[in-house]
């Protein structure tokens, strides 16, 4: 028999619940947890335990792989505000890298970040006076690495408050003009332009959560200037046939649109600096 509106709103909220009675996913965004419990409820024919079983596995996929522990936030902020006080590149730097290597996606890309950036803004043209970094993760924590210019703003965002709220803070110490939100890419896309807009890595994982939708977002971003990443090794380190995989997509997808690209491959990750205009 169908279910009421009222009873699945009902089931929706008991997942969400049981979701968020357990410490790993209290702070990621209602908008997510709510988005994986319907589609897990769909799924499991309205069953609460397996759908909260699901919708765990699917916070899991898309947010917790990457950071199997939380971080010490606090204490990581208060090395970061030490460091910027004694006025060192190369201590701040170093109080950052704990941060950094919390994150799989920015761990992996620590030991080519000054050659990544020194080539992607190379590649920019003229400097950029707003940057956006879209399911940031840990990445806006590499601005020391990047050749920002003064005056900059940083905007940035990701699905989790706690993980934002840090990064925020930190971006704030490092003295740079910043706006770092919690959103979710698949509720919310992000609608204003910025002059460059980076989403590193982050479209292997919106496709998780919906075919195309990764790619989706890649027509919706309406910077002039996009840098797009995907790995090339999976998170156990293998390569699985990663990078042609993804360049082949890529070429396919991209196809239909008067877009310029270049290609280039850093370590473990596959860059596209994409221009629209
Ligand atoms: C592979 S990591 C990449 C992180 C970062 N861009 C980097 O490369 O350092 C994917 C990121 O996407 C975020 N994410 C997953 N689903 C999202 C969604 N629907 N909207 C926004 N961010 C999302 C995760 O929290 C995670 O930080």
């Amino acid at each position: 028999m169908p279910q009421s509106a009222s009873e699945e709103e009902l089931k929706l909220s008991r997942v969400v619940e049981e979701v968020r009675a357990g410490k790993r996913y209290r702070s990621v965004t209602d908008q997510t947890v709510r988005r994986l419990a319907r589609a897990a409820l769909a799924v499991e024919g309205g069953d609460i335990t397996k759908a909260t079983k699901r919708t765990k596995r699917g916070l899991h996929e898309i947010f917790g792989a990457f950071m199997p522990m939380t971080p010490k936030y606090e204490a990581l902020l208060c090395k970061v505000r030490e460091a910027v006080a004694c006025n060192e590149p190369e201590a701040i730097r170093a109080a950052l890298e704990p941060a950094l290597k919390a994150h799989s996606s920015t761990r992996e890309r620590l030991p080519i970040l000054s050659e990544l950036y020194d080539e992607i803004f190379a590649r920019l043209g003229t400097a950029p006076t707003t940057v956006r970094d879209l399911a940031c993760g840990m990445n806006p924590l590499t601005i020391p690495w990047m050749p920002l210019p003064v005056g900059a703003t940083y905007i940035a965002s990701d699905i989790d408050h706690r993980l934002v709220g840090f990064v925020g803070k930190v971006v704030t110490a490092l003295g740079v003009t910043n706006r770092v939100e919690v959103r979710d890419l698949l509720t919310e896309p992000d609608p204003e332009p910025a002059d460059v807009t980076f989403l590193f890595k982050a479209v292997p994982c919106l496709e998780a959560q919906g075919r195309g939708l990764g790619w989706k977002l890649l027509k919706q971003i309406t910077s002039p200037v996009l840098v797009v990443s995907f790995p090339t090794k999976t998170l156990g380190r293998r390569s699985r046939g990663m990078y042609r995989t993804y360049s082949t997509e890529f070429s396919r997808r991209i196809a239909d649109h008067p877009w310029k690209y270049d290609e280039i491959e850093f370590g473990d990750e596959l860059v596209y600096i994409i221009r629209k205009d």
